[in-house]
C-alpha cells in the first residue's frame, strides 16, 4: 500500500523579476488572481489532496507569505464591528484549521532542487508533493487531487505533465517519453528527463509543469547533486537519478495550466478565473467592450 501524501513543498523563494516593479516590495506568489494570490490558490489545491502540513521555502522579504495565513485579529475586529461577516467568512476559509504552516529558509539562490532539499528535515523520511504556485491549474477536480488518486495505485514518483509547442521546450523540464496511456488523467512512462533542452535537442514535448510526488530518496540524490542546467541543483536532474530505483510517472492531468510567472499567463489567468466566478457578472461584456468598442450600445445606436 502507498504511504498518504500529508506534507507539501512550497518553493517561494524566487526574486519574480519578470514582474518588476511589482515584485519589488511584494513577493510574487502574492500577486493576485482576480482577489486570491497565487500562493493562496496552492495551498488549497494543496489541502484539497489531503495534504495537511505545507511547507514554504521562502527567502528575505518574504514575511508577506507567512503573515497571509496567519490571523489578522485587528482586521478581524473591525470587519466584525461593521458587521461585515461575508468578509469575515473569507479570511477564516484562508487558513483552515488542522492545517499547520512551517517555513525554512533557502539561503541563496541555487535552483529548485537545492530549493527542495531545504526542507528535507520538515519532510522527513516520507512520500511528499511539491507545488509550484508559478503553474495555476484551473480543473474541475484539482491537479494535485487527480496525481493522489492515480498514486495511490502506482506508488513511486509521479510528474504533472503536459504537452508544449516544441519552440518552448527550453522552459521545461522534458520527458523521455516511454508507452504513453495518451488520455487526460494518463500515465506516461518516463524512461528520462532533461531540463529545459533546446527545441532541437528535446526528446518529446511533453514537459513537466510544477507538481510532483516524490518519494524521500530524491533527498539522497539532491544532497550529492551536481549542478545542471543554468549552474542549479535542478530538480529535474535529481529525479532522473531515480529512474530504474523506483517508479516515475508522468501524469497528463485534466485541465488548464496558466504560467503565471510570465506576465501574459498571469494576466490569462485572471481573465480565465474572473470568467468562471459567478460573483463577478460582467466581466465577458467588459472584454467584449475592450475587443470590439464599435460594438458599445452607444456607438451601435443599441439600448442601454
Ligand atoms: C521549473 C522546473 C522545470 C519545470 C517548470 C514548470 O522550472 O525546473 O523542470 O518544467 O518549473 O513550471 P522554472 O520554471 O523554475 O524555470
Amino acid at each position: 500500500m502507498t504511504r498518504p501524501i500529508r506534507k507539501a513543498v512550497f518553493p517561494v523563494a524566487g526574486l519574480g523579476t519578470r514582474f518588476l516593479p511589482a515584485t519589488k516590495a511584494v513577493p510574487k506568489e502574492m500577486l493576485p488572481v482576480v482577489d486570491r494570490p497565487l500562493i493562496d490558490y496552492a495551498v488549497a489545491e494543496a489541502e484539497a489532496a489531503g495534504v495537511a502540513h505545507m511547507i514554504f521555502v521562502t527567502a528575505r522579504d518574504k514575511t508577506a507569505l507567512e503573515d497571509h495565513f496567519d490571523r489578522n485579529v485587528g482586521l478581524e475586529e473591525a470587519l466584525e464591528a461593521k458587521g461585515k461577516s461575508a468578509e469575515l467568512e473569507r479570511l477564516a476559509a484562508i487558513a483552515p484549521e488542522g492545517v499547520r504552516l512551517s517555513t525554512v529558509r533557502q539561503p541563496a539562490p541555487l535552483g529548485l532542487g537545492h530549493a527542495v532539499r531545504c526542507a528535507r528535515h520538515l519532510v522527513g523520511d516520507e512520500p511528499f508533493a511539491v507545488i509550484l504556485p508559478d503553474d495555476l491549474v484551473m480543473a474541475q477536480t484539482p491537479c494535485l487531487a487527480q496525481m493522489a488518486v492515480r498514486y495511490a495505485g502506482t506508488g513511486g514518483n509521479l510528474l504533472a505533465v503536459q504537452d508544449v509547442p516544441r519552440a518552448h521546450t527550453g522552459r521545461y523540464g522534458i520527458l523521455d517519453a516511454g508507452a504513453d496511456e495518451a488520455r487526460p488523467g494518463g500515465l506516461v512512462e518516463v524512461r528520462g528527463l532533461v531540463e529545459k533542452p533546446a527545441p532541437e535537442a528535446a526528446p518529446s514535448t511533453l514537459s513537466i509543469i510544477g507538481r510532483y510526488i516524490l518519494q524521500p530518496e530524491i533527498f539522497q540524490v539532491l544532497e550529492s547533486g551536481e549542478p545542471g542546467a543554468g549552474g542549479e541543483i535542478q530538480l529535474t536532474d535529481a529525479i532522473a537519478a531515480l529512474i530504474g530505483r523506483q517508479p516515475v510517472n508522468g501524469f497528463r492531468f485534466e485541465g488548464r495550466r496558466f504560467d503565471c510567472g510570465d506576465r501574459r499567463g498571469w494576466l490569462t489567468a485572471n481573465v480565465a478565473f474572473a470568467l468562471d466566478r459567478p460573483d463577478l457578472p460582467g466581466v465577458r461584456e467588459s472584454l467584449r467592450d475592450l475587443l470590439d468598442p464599435a460594438a458599445r450600445p452607444e456607438n451601435t445606436g443599441g439600448a442601454e
